[in-house]
C-alpha cells in the first residue's frame, strides 16, 4: 500500500523547472555526480536506481559521464515532473513507486549503486528507516548507497553579503514557508545510524557548504527563493491553517528576489552520505 503523500512542496512546471536548475547547482556544489569512492569501484555495465528522482534530470547527468552499457532507473512518487520519454537518454527508465514501501522482488538485490537526493521534504522521522531499508534491499551485496539531502532549516537563517541589504521580507516568508518542513534537520544527526541499522557499513558523511564557492551565492538563493514558493504554494494549495493567500505568496516571492539582488543570500550544508550494502 502507498504511503500517504505528504511531500511538503507544490508539484507544478516551476518547480519543474526549478529541480532541473537545482540539479545542476548541486552538481557543481558537492563538485560530482557520483562520490569518488563509488565510482571507483563501479562494475561494468552497472545497473543504478535514483529513488525520488524528481525529473530524471539526474540521471540525464550520470549518463552522461558513465558508459552507455550502464542501466539507470528512476522511481518516484509521482510522474507529474518527469521528463518526457524523448529527451530522456535511451538507458534511462522512470517508473512510478513509493520509496517508503517495501520493493518488489524483481528489485531485490538488482542494484550496484542506490542514488537519494533531496527527499528530506517529503519525511518525518520514522519515513528515514524505511527508505534506508528500501535501498538496502534493492542493493547487491557489496553495492554502494549515495544519500545527499541539505540540511533546509539553515535556510531560515537569512544572511547579507553587506549591513545594509534588507532581509525583512524574505525573514518573514521563510519562517513561514519552514512551517512546513519541522523536522528538515532530523537527519544531520540520526541518518548515520538509520544506515547502520538497516544494513549498511562504512558510513561516511561528505559535507560542502552552498556558499563555498561566493560565486554561487545567488544562484544558490535563487534556487532556494524556489524553494521557499513551492512550499508557500503547497500551504495554499493544502488549506494549511496560516497559509498566506496567492497573491501574498506572488508578492512574497518578489519582494525575496528583490532582496536577492540587493545583498541577501540563504546558504544550506550539503551532505552527502555514502554507504556500503553488507
Ligand atoms: C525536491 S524533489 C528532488 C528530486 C530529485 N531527487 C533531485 O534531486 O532533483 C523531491 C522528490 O521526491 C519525490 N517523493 C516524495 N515522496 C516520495 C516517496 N514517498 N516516494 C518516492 N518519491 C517521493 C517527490 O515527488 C519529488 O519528485
Amino acid at each position: 500500500m502507498p504511503s500517504k503523500d505528504i511531500y511538503a512542496l507544490a508539484r507544478e512546471p516551476t518547480e519543474t523547472e526549478r529541480l532541473n536548475a537545482q540539479n545542476l547547482f548541486l552538481i557543481d556544489c558537492v563538485g560530482y555526480i557520483l562520490h569518488h569512492t563509488i565510482l571507483s569501484r563501479l562494475p561494468p555495465a552497472a545497473r543504478i536506481c535514483d529513488l525520488a528522482t524528481g525529473t530524471g534530470a539526474f540521471l540525464a547527468s550520470l549518463s552522461k559521464e558513465l558508459p552507455s552499457n550502464t542501466q539507470l532507473d528512476g522511481i518516484d512518487y509521482s510522474d507529474a515532473a518527469f521528463m518526457p520519454e524523448e529527451q530522456l537518454p535511451k538507458n534511462v527508465r522512470m517508473t512510478v513507486g513509493d520509496a517508503k514501501v517495501p520493493g518488489t522482488n524483481e528489485e531485490t538485490g538488482l542494484y550496484d549503486v542506490v542514488c537519494i537526493r533531496f527527499i528530506n521534504a517529503a519525511m518525518v522521522p520514522e519515513d528515514w528507516a524505511k527508505v534506508a531499508e528500501r535501498a538496502a534491499a534493492m542493493l547487491k551485496p557489496g553495492g554502494a548507497l549515495q544519500w545527499i539531502e541539505a540540511d533546509l532549516l539553515q535556510l531560515a537563517t537569512v544572511l547579507r553579503t553587506h549591513p545594509k541589504a534588507s532581509t525583512v521580507a524574505t525573514e518573514q516568508a521563510t519562517a513561514r514557508a519552514m512551517s512546513s518542513t519541522p523536522h528538515a534537520s532530523w537527519f544531520v544527526t540520526n541518518l548515520a545510524s538509520v544506515l547502520e541499522n538497516a544494513g549498511f557499513s562504512q558510513v561516511r558523511r561528505y559535507v560542502s557548504s552552498t556558499d563555498r564557492d561566493v560565486e554561487g551565492r545567488l544562484w544558490m538563493t535563487k534556487i532556494a527563493i524556489g524553494a521557499q514558493y513551492a512550499l508557500l504554494r503547497q500551504q495554499v494549495m493544502s488549506g494549511a491553517e496560516g497559509a498566506l493567500t496567492a497573491e501574498q505568496v506572488e508578492e512574497a516571492k518578489e519582494a525575496m528576489e528583490r532582496e536577492a539582488e540587493g545583498g541577501m543570500y540563504l546558504r544550506a550544508d550539503m551532505h552527502t552520505f555514502v554507504a556500503w550494502r553488507k
